[in-house]
């Protein structure tokens, strides 16, 4: 049984055909995902938030992206910054953080 709170999508950049590195992995995608499990880990998270890296949305101008379900919210053109907010209000406190939310 799934207990988790919630599950993170995250581009990592990659690409299946054409050019196999995508704007997010240019951005700093590969580095953002890691920047997120360590400051899961560092609040204690990582049960309850499960992180999936995954490859390109199709919409790289707005990247890197992020998408945190339950809620389907996406948030982008993420930096490390964004990463803390984002995990201290919506993945600690529960809130949606709708400034960084795409538009
Ligand atoms: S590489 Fe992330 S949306 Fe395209």
């Amino acid at each position: 049984m799934i207990v988790s709170k919630f599950h993170v999508l995250i581009c990592a950049g990659t690409k299946l055909v054409g050019d196999k590195k995508g704007l997010c992995h240019t951005r700093g995608g590969v580095e953002l995902v890691r920047k997120l499990i360590e400051e899961l880990e560092e609040k204690d998270l990582s049960q309850d938030v499960i992180v999936s890296a995954t490859s390109c949305y199709g919409i790289c101008d707005k990247g890197p992206i992020m998408v945190v379900y339950p809620q389907g919210v996406w948030y982008g053109q993420l930096d490390e910054d964004k990463i803390e907010t984002i995990v201290e209000e919506h993945l600690e406190g529960g809130q949606i953080v709708t400034q960084l939310m795409l538009k």
